[in-house]
């Protein structure tokens, strides 16, 4: 139930942890970064579909100030609001609204899980709201891209280039917003698959991303977020397993990065604290 949701975009997807559909616009008009894909995609999350969405016409938010943004799921940051504008800007004109609620619910639970877990709410508060920024690429601009920054691709990413808005996003993040904090980056590239020896703030955006309110209330979301806040290690864990489930279910290809990221989770939470 993660954003495989979301980020199981296809039938050869795998990301994972998620996996209903989600629906999303069919055709979403992108800014002039022409970041948006078509959307052939469908994501799945395990356990619940979110509410049909609204495409965003790109071009109709000039300023940060009139952006209407949910307000359950809007979070006071503490960090730059510069920077936050910015990127509320950016997204505005590359992603749709309703994956802009989610983008925000997940920045509002990162901060959240940070806090609980002593982890800086600032560093995860910016993962979590540009987890996403490369969710509306097409295929072959995130192929593009990833080969451009000579990154290490899995037979299953090349199946499915969707999965790679992970790492692009982090790529984004570092050419459009500056962003060059290691562990920020980091924490946007694991948000879907995650990675053994991952840190705490990537397991928090991991979790955050899979198990934010809009992902639904199911008693096995339930047991998740609350597994979430006392211990990320065993929420990992069963996160993945939750997927893994499910793309076995549908007969889908498996990242081998979420195996491997499942078994370096459940080892940490076997032992004893
Ligand atoms: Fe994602
Ligand atoms: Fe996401």
């Amino acid at each position: 139930m993660r954003e495989s949701d979301r980020n199981l975009d296809s039938l050869t997807a795998v990301d994972a942890a998620h996996l209903q559909p989600l629906s999303e616009p069919e055709a979403f008009a992108p800014g002039a970064n022409d970041a948006a894909t078509s959307h052939s995609a469908v994501f799945f999350h395990a356990h619940h579909a979110d509410p049909p969405l609204e495409a965003t016409t790109a071009g109709q938010i000039a300023t940060p100030a009139i952006i209407s943004i949910d307000e359950t799921a809007t979070i006071p940051p503490s960090g730059s609001t510069l920077l936050r504008d910015r990127v509320l800007v950016w997204l505005q004109h590359n992603v749709p609204e309703a994956r802009l609620q989610h983008i925000l619910r997940v920045e509002r639970m990162a901060v959240e899980l940070a806090e609980q877990h002593q982890v800086n709410r600032d560093q995860a508060a910016q993962a979590g709201l540009m987890h996403d920024l490369a969710k509306f690429f097409k295929p072959q601009r995130l192929l593009d891209i990833a080969q451009a920054e000579r990154l290490d691709l899995d037979p299953v990413d090349l199946a499915n280039p969707h999965l790679l808005h992970a790492d692009v996003g982090a790529i984004v993040a570092r050419d459009e917003f500056a962003i060059h904090d290691a562990a920020v980056l980091e924490a946007i590239r694991n948000h879907t698959l995650g990675r053994p020896g991952m840190s705490a703030l990537s397991c928090i955006v991991f979790l955050a991303d899979s198990l934010e309110p809009g992902r639904g209330d199911t008693p096995e979301l339930a047991t998740l977020r609350q597994l979430s806040h006392q211990d990320l290690h065993h929420a990992v864990w069963q996160t993945c397993e939750d997927s893994l489930r499910y793309l076995i279910a549908h007969s889908r290809l498996i990242h081998p990065r979420m195996i491997l990221t499942r078994n370096w989770a459940m080892s940490l939470a076997r032992q004893p604290s």
